[in-house]
């Protein structure tokens, strides 16, 4: 990869070396889309905020997505290294914005990390509960505290959420390691995933109880946000989660056969498929089993147990689960180890973050503090909490990606762009307003909690990076 002095993880490189095609690369977004969203966090949504409405609320994240997805592929076709958004910002627009979005993706990762490997843990709970007869103890099979109403945080009696943090240990060994990731392996776990879902959806499709439909929005409880309208617009803003990934397919830019063809058709294509798939689930998630239980670990295998004629299809789903989000914490974990090694490598971090292994050629310290603070916030914390804070952190990075893009195209009208996000000054604004509509929905906690964030950031900007940042290592050059 140009730019780069040193390969920081040389086993996925070799992968992302040979030209990737237009069915590749959606592949590839598919297998970093498709996780704990749909697995988990339809229930939640549909439970506490928008009943069988959350259908609505996956067309309208779904289209937000697109708008983004379009001007990421603008700048990763453009600035084709590691560390994504960071790395398009520093060097276009600045130390402090970078700084501020590359804080941000530290939430969209590594939170998100431990948001999958929250989902990972109810699914692989109930697998060994029911499927095994090798029940988990509960004081380990979640975490201390759950939130309750909207506001409140309360005890569960639980330590932590062993599994989760068993998994993430076990990922962090393998991204230190560097065990190739071949293509192979990805498209397997893509398949078992995909495979699932559309059983789910077929199957269950035709064993909807009509009623569970109906109100399709049910009333507002007078509380905004719960349910009514405005618990749509709340559950869009939660299940955006459902579509974090796509930018996978833009990291791999450079090595698309036609970049100017293949990555629109990548990020659209697996944002497009994702969206159908996902309206779909939750279509037949909240048709099969009434919304208000769904409120659970492993909603989806609860919805098909609801009635007999799909309950056979429980361990398939438990599988599939167990199967897909391993993979979606793999590749989140692996993103923020490259984010970390970008900011580092800049000087925005200790240098530490960017140390090479001498054996293992991947950045192991950095991956290592990853997977402790992953491990962490996946131990104690319950998976709304998180999946929030990760959706909002997103959603602010990608208003300033969409806001870059334009920003850009005034100051540099010249740089070779492979790609060009088109209708750029339709698609850009739009962009930004609903990624700034899904976080006004959100709950009051989660701007605060997202405040606090950007403070800590901030305070390590001043007192470490601002000191040691040097200048950004890509230059853009003119056509
Ligand atoms: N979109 C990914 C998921 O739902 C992060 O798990």
């Amino acid at each position: 990869m140009a730019g780069i002095p040193e390969n920081p993880n040389p086993a996925i490189d070799d992968d992302l070396k040979r030209a990737l095609g237009p069915v590749h690369l959606i592949a590839l977004g598919i297998g970093a889309i498709i996780g704990a969203g749909i697995f988990v966090l339809t229930g939640h949504a549909a439970a506490s905020y928008a009943g069988s409405g959350v259908v609505v609320s996956f067309a309208i994240a779904g289209v937000g997505c697109l708008f983004a997805g379009l001007c990421y592929a603008e700048y990763a076709a453009m600035i084709p290294v590691a560390g994504s958004a960071y790395t398009y910002t520093y060097a276009t627009m600045g130390r402090l914005l970078a700084w501020i979005i590359g804080w941000n993706l530290v939430l969209e990762y590594l939170a998100a990390g431990s948001t999958v490997a929250v989902g990972w843990s109810g699914y692989f709970t109930d697998f060994m509960t029911k499927q095994l007869h090798m029940p988990i103890p509960l004081a380990f099979a979640g975490a201390p505290f759950k939130l309750e109403g909207f506001h409140h945080l309360v005890g569960t009696g639980a330590f932590f959420n062993l599994p989760a943090v068993a998994l993430v240990a076990l990922v962090t060994f393998v991204l230190i390691v560097g065990v190739n990731m071949s293509a192979n392996f990805n498209n397997l776990m893509v398949a078992t995933k995909l495979c699932i879902v559309l059983v789910v959806i077929f199957v269950g499709f035709s064993h909807i109880v009509p009623t569970n439909h109906v109100p399709l929005i049910p009333p507002n409880t007078g509380t905004f946000g719960q349910f009514g309208w405005t618990g749509v617009f709340r559950a869009t803003g939660v299940i955006f989660f459902a579509y974090i990934g796509f930018d996978a397919v833009s990291v791999a830019a450079q090595e698309a056969r036609n970049p100017q063809r293949d990555v629109p058709i990548g990020i659209l294509g697996s944002l497009l498929l994702c969206t159908v798939l996902y309206m779909l689930m939750s279509w037949v998630v909240t048709g099969i089993a009434a919304y208000p239980t769904l409120n659970v670990a492993h909603p989806v295998s609860q919805a098909v147990e609801a009635i007999p004629q799909t309950a056979w299809l429980a361990p398939f789903v438990n599988v599939g689960a167990i199967v897909g989000l391993a993979s979606v914490v793999l590749v989140l974990l692996l993103g923020q180890s490259r984010i970390f090694y970008a900011m580092a490598k800049d000087g925005m971090i200790p240098p530490l973050f960017a140390e090479i292994h001498p054996r293992f050629r991947t950045p192991w310290r950095g991956s290592l503090i990853t997977g402790f603070f992953c491990a962490v916030l996946a131990g104690v914390l319950p998976l709304d909490i998180l999946g929030e804070l990760v959706s909002i952190g997103t959603l602010a990075a990608f208003v300033i990606v969409c806001a870059g893009i334009m920003v850009l195209r005034v100051r540099r009208p010249n740089v070779k762009r492979p790609f060009r996000t088109p209708l750029v000054w339709i698609v850009g604004p739009l962009g930004i307003a609903m990624c700034l509509f899904m976080m006004a929905f959100l709950p009051l906690d989660t701007w605060i909690r997202l405040g606090v964030w950007t403070v800590i950031g901030l305070i390590i900007y001043v007192a470490y990076s601002v000191r040691h940042a040097k200048p950004p290592r890509w230059k853009l050059e003119d056509a």
